[in-house]
């Protein structure tokens, strides 16, 4: 279960002919990070954040999400300039840590790509339906929403009166068709998405800085610069109204959602042309561009509106209609609406990619998992299969639970992720890495204390969650993937010998 993979033997690999098409350049990696980056995160849990968590100091939040994910981006980079293959962290952890922990974090990687993307599916339904509202238009109320939700407030779930979210499943078709034609169709498809939410957030920020009123952000920090719990006991700071940690560091955890996706770039690798260079190129220059904007954004929307009066539902198009800028509304929700397309076209791109790789190291059937389309060259079946999956959940289940455990269980990859890089300096110190994280030991092991903080900054509710998770995960390990993977195979070919 503590067998590495050989790290020859992923180069080894590289060279077979069931491979994908390498067509991905600097400029389009950077795109497809970008278009994983910008979406719900900086549209709508921000107002969340600034107005529940952290007040005006959510720009601070801002710059220590920043921090915890450039310190993994560097290490990330480091490996997929080592490693330019489909697997991302469930690779590295195979090279570094052994089968098990490669197992876990290809399970941890399900929760981020394909339950982040259900949930996330669903708010595009909201921003959509908002958007065609503005001209009057409505999808009927049956089929507007999944049939029931959880209502927090009674602790239990409720009917919506609803039979199934239909946007969400066409969104989810529409994107499923595209990503299986082609990755050079994916790519462009995403290069407008970008082109047009990035408009749209420089417009923000060009337009909203006229606005700012230095007072709003006095306090700053109306919640205090702490808001750290241990398993549901808050140990440093205030406690909030829902028993949740409350404070700068509270709010860093929570909009740490607004980063996630950087890291499906690495996903790619086996597409790009020059993944050793162009790889890391894409990671960190996705990271530092989307930084920037965030923090643009948050400085204009907490200048523009106390943040205790500021909206959680559209925060950023209810600031801009408060001063009078009513084409807000239709710019913002079309900015919302492109940008999250992005973000489950590329989270969808990344999920077949991920479980290509599993498959191919036997942890998964890899006559469906592993299947290339011989003319489009995309692992087509996953690729339908995670369409699916995605469309079912996102149109018929309440995913308010869901969708928190995509922090903890992103946060979890780059924890091993960073943990992996400094294995491999120990174990391998000699392989050429053609991009280095620098300051090495000191990175990756900030990378690690930045994301721990920001997990134990989460409600204890993700914790026991992400349990369970694991726990379901480790059940299809022991009946599948140990028995079939890859180094299972060798080790019973080195006995038979
Ligand atoms: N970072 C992505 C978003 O904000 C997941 O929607």
């Amino acid at each position: 279960m503590f067998k590495k993979k050989p790290l020859s033997l992923l180069h080894e690999e590289m060279k077979s002919d069931n491979r994908l098409k390498r067509v991905l350049g600097p400029w389009s990696l950077t795109s497809l990070g970008i278009g994983c980056i910008i979406g719900a995160g900086i549209f709508v849990v921000t107002g969340y954040a600034a107005h529940y968590k952290a007040g005006p100091a959510l720009l601070v939040s801002f710059l220590v999400s920043g921090l915890a994910c450039i310190f993994s981006a560097l290490c990330y980079a480091e490996f997929a300039s080592m490693a330019p293959v489909a697997g991302s962290a469930y690779t590295y952890a195979y090279a570094t840590l052994g089968e098990l922990f490669a197992w876990i974090i290809g399970w941890d990687l399900v929760l981020e790509y394909t339950v982040g993307t259900a949930s996330i599916a669903h708010g595009w339904s909201k921003y959509f339906q908002n958007f065609i509202g503005i001209f009057h238009l409505t999808v009927p109320r049956l089929l507007s929403c999944a049939p029931f939700d959880f209502d927090p407030s009674r602790g239990g779930v409720v009917h919506t009166g609803s039979w199934f979210d239909l946007p969400a499943l066409v969104i989810v078709a529409i994107v499923t068709v595209v990503l299986v034609i082609g990755i050079r169709e994916s790519s462009r498809f995403n290069n407008a998405m970008v082109a047009l939410k990035l408009c749209v957030v420089l417009l923000v920020i060009g337009a909203g800085v006229f606005f700012i009123n230095a007072a709003n952000w006095h306090p700053f920090a109306p919640f205090g610069w702490a808001g750290l719990s241990l398993f549901g006991k808050t140990v440093w700071g205030q406690t909030g109204a829902d028993g949740a940690p409350v404070g700068m560091l509270a709010g860093a955890a929570m909009i740490f959602f607004a980063y996630i996706g950087f890291d499906s770039v690495s996903t790619h690798a086996e597409e790009a042309r020059n993944p050793q260079r162009d790889v890391p190129i894409g990671i960190i220059a996705s990271l530092i561009i989307c930084t920037v904007l965030y923090i643009g954004v948050t400085i204009v929307l907490t200048g523009m509106v106390p943040s205790d009066q500021i909206d959680v539902e559209a925060p950023v198009a209810a600031a801009f209609q408060r001063v009078g800028l009513q084409w807000g509304q239709f710019v913002i929700s079309l900015g919302a609406v492109a940008g999250i397309t992005s973000v489950i076209l590329v989270l969808m791109l990344s999920q077949p990619r991920v479980l290509l790789a599993m498959a191919r190291d036997g942890m998964l059937p890899e006559s469906f998992f592993g299947a290339i389309h011989p003319r489009f060259r995309t692992p087509w079946k996953s690729t339908i299969l995670t369409g699916i999956v995605v469309g079912a959940m996102a149109s018929f289940i309440p995913l308010g639970i869901l969708a928190e455990l995509v922090n903890i269980g992103t946060l979890l990859a780059f924890i091993i992720v960073c943990l992996a890089v400094l294995i491999m300096r120990y174990i391998h110190p000699d392989t050429e890495r053609p991009f280095r994280c620098p300051w090495v030991p000191l990175i990756p092991v900030l990378g690690v204390l930045f994301c721990l903080v920001l997990m134990f900054s989460l409600p204890s509710a993700n914790w026991l969650r992400l349990f369970v998770w694991m726990l379901l995960g480790m059940v299809i390990y022991v009946l599948y993937g140990r028995h079939h993977s890859v180094m299972a195979r060798r080790r019973k070919m080195s006995m038979g010998d």
